[in-house]
Order: C-alpha cells, then structure tokens, then sequence
C-alpha cells in the first residue's frame, strides 16, 4: 500500500494506492457508518467486495445504469435512502463505481445536509486518473452534461488495481489516453517508459498500473496547483483536445470514447507539430509508435475534415485564431496560434487520407 497527500483548494485529499480490495476495506473505520452509492454492475462482478461491504455494515444503495441515471430522479432516490436510514453529517459517504458515480456521489455529498464527508473508490480507469481527482462533481440535467454539480473534494480516493481486472480493453483503453498525454507533455523518458512497460500494462499489472496512475495524478495536481485559474500551464492539458472535441462533435449522434477521440487529436497534434517543423522526426515517431503499441479501436469513429475545421472554429475559445496546444519536443507544449485556416484545413484533410483505423 501506497499513500500521498497533496493539498487541495479547502481540505487534504488522501490518495491510497492499493493492490488488493481487501486492503480498502481494510482501510475502513470500525467507528463510522458508511452509505455507499455504488454501479451495480460493477458491484456484481465483485461479489467478494460487495460482502466485505455489507459485513462492515456498510449501507448500499446501487444504480444500475449509472451514465444514464447519473441525474436528478437518482441524485433525490439517494438523498431519501440515505436520510430513511438516519444517516447524519458525522456520517460518511462513498462512491464506488466508474466516473458516473463518483461524479454524482461527490454532488449527493457535496449537498446533503450542507456537505458531508465522503471516500471514492474509482473502477474505471478513467475514473482513477481523472474523474475523481481534482473536486468536480455533478449530475447531468436534462441532455446537459454535468449541468448541475459543485466543487467538493473527497477525504480520501482509494485506487484499487483489482477493480481494474474486469474492465473491458476498449474502456480501460480510454481511460489510459490520459496517462499517454500526462507523459507527452512531461518528458520523452515518461514515453519510453510506458513505450517499454505496453505489456505489462496491456495485462493490467498491478504494480505497473499503480506506478502509471500515480504518476499521471501527480503530473496533472501539479499542473492544477500551479495554474488553478487555467492562464498558463493547465492550457497544455488540454493537448490533442481542441481536435479530439472537433471530432466528437462530427459524432455527436454516435458517442464514441472520449479517450479515443483524444488519442486521435494528439496523433495530429504530434504530426502538426512535425510539419510545422517543431518536433524532430524521432521524437514523433516514439510518441507514434507508443500510442500503436495500444490496440486502440477507432472502427466506429467517423472523421470528416471539414466538419472538424468547422467545429474547431466554432469553439468559443477560438475567437481570432485557432489555438493547438504542440510540442516543441516530448515534454514541451507550447500553444500556437493558427491564424491560417487553409492551412490548417489541408493538414486535417491529408490526416485523415493517411489515417487508418
Ligand atoms: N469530475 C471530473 O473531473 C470528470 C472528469 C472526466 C470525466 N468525468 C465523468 O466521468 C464519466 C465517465 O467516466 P467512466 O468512463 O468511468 O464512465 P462510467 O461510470 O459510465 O463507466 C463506464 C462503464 O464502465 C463500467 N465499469 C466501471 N468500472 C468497471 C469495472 N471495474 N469493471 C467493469 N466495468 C466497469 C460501468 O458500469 C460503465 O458501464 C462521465 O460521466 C464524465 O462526465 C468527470
């Protein structure tokens, strides 16, 4: 087991890092009641952690299709469970599942009673490095994404490498596009290293997962902490983004993976970078051929030129030039300001004719 403390806006978060789900529970203390909001799914897949769960006295209330019910009729269901069952504001909250829930976790506990004290114990990938890390918490109203939510940061994330067995290549895929970015604006050794461990973490080596987590959250705490108010270096964690968002909005109809939108966007970040005569050819090639030793399924994305161009020009951060976060090498973004759209729209069309899924 592996702890580290880093300081947030309001409260210390405390970041476990474990191999074993024996060791969260473990973890938890004999002398407070639990309530845990948990994906039902998840939760059937480990029945051995749902007992040691129940053993411990925990209350569970289970969602069974958590993106879909991550809203207003779900977030007031657990309100009136959790308030049925006498839980008070000493008591303590936990979220277990992907990051729908503990996005919405995080809200329930952010608003119950004027805030009570909660745990996460992320099981998706993507929720490990990202969702619930950094405080945001939310519910969706409506067809809007995370209308609804609040700034409330949990006493403790516990990240768990057994979760991580049963999830599929192509969700666990999408989660590590985010681990892949952390590196490639870091440093070249960080994309050789995971160039050099891809099998290891194809396998879901737990020690090796744990190390890659934990560096990815320390890189992007970091950022946040040096730049909370996103004027400088926080804009270089949106790398591959501003067309990975050009991207999702030609498949707004058909949602794909956020991830691989994203591994797509930084591929033509990386070759950008490269025509533009920033980054060396060798460095473009390790950054290429650590994102192919992923088996990465982009067969129902569908990628038209001029749709991206024009959705990458409709951002509203957009307004005089296009702006792309680049690299000047492995570990140095820059932002470069496109001010010619022509180019720009040549280089996405001739991507996409080289491009293959
Ligand atoms: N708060 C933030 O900063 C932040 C950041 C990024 C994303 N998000 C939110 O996170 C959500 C996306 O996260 P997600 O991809 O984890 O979504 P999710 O919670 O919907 O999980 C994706 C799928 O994986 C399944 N799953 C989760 N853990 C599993 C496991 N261990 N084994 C097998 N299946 C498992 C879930 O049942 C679900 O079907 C979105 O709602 C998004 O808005 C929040």
């Amino acid at each position: 087991m592996k702890d580290l403390i880093f300081k947030a806006e309001e409260i210390s978060v405390k970041l476990s890092y474990l191999k074993g789900a024996s060791e969260v529970i473990d973890l938890l203390s004999d002398n407070l009641k639990y309530c845990v909001i948990a994906d039902a799914k998840v939760l059937e897949m480990h029945q051995d952690f749902k007992n040691r769960l129940l053993e411990k006295g925990c209350l569970i209330f289970e969602v069974e299709e958590a993106e879909k019910q991550k809203n207003l009729e779900t977030y007031s269901e657990a309100i009136a469970f959790m308030q049925k069952n006498g839980m008070n504001r000493h008591d303590c909250l936990i979220g277990f599942g992907g990051g729908a829930i503990t996005d919405l976790t995080g809200f329930v506990a952010s608003s119950y009673m004027r805030g009570i004290k909660y745990f996460q114990i992320p099981t998706s990938l993507l929720a490990q490095v990202d969702a619930s890390i950094g405080g945001k918490t939310g519910i969706n109203f409506g067809h809007i994404k995370n209308f609804v939510g609040s700034f409330y940061n949990p006493a403790q994330v516990f990240i768990c490498a057994d979760f991580l067995e049963t999830l599929n290549e192509q969700e666990f895929l999408n989660g590590f596009s985010e681990v892949i970015k952390h590196s490639f604006i870091t440093s070249k050794e960080s994309a050789e290293e995971i160039k050099k461990t891809s099998q290891e973490i194809l396998a879901k080596d737990a020690d090796t997962m744990l190390r890659c987590i934990e560096e990815s959250i320390q890189i992007k705490a970091q950022i946040v902490a040096s730049d909370f108010r996103e004027k400088g270096v926080r804009k270089y964690l949106n790398f591959g983004h501003t067309f990975a968002h050009g991207i999702e909005s030609v498949n707004h109809k058909n949602p794909i993976f956020h991830g691989h939108a994203v591994i797509i966007g930084m591929l033509m970040a990386l070759k950008y970078s490269k025509e533009l005569g920033f980054l060396q050819e060798d460095s473009y090639k390790l950054a290429k051929d650590t994102i192919g030793h992923f088996n990465y399924d982009f067969s129902n994305i569908e990628l038209d030129a001029e749709e991206i161009f024009e959705a990458m020009k409709s951002d509203k951060k957009n307004t005089k030039a296009i702006n792309l976060v680049l690299l000047r090498e492995i570990g140095q973004p820059f932002i470069y300001e496109e001010k010619s759209s022509e180019k720009l729209k040549t280089f996405i069309k001739e991507f996409i004719n080289d491009f293959t899924k």
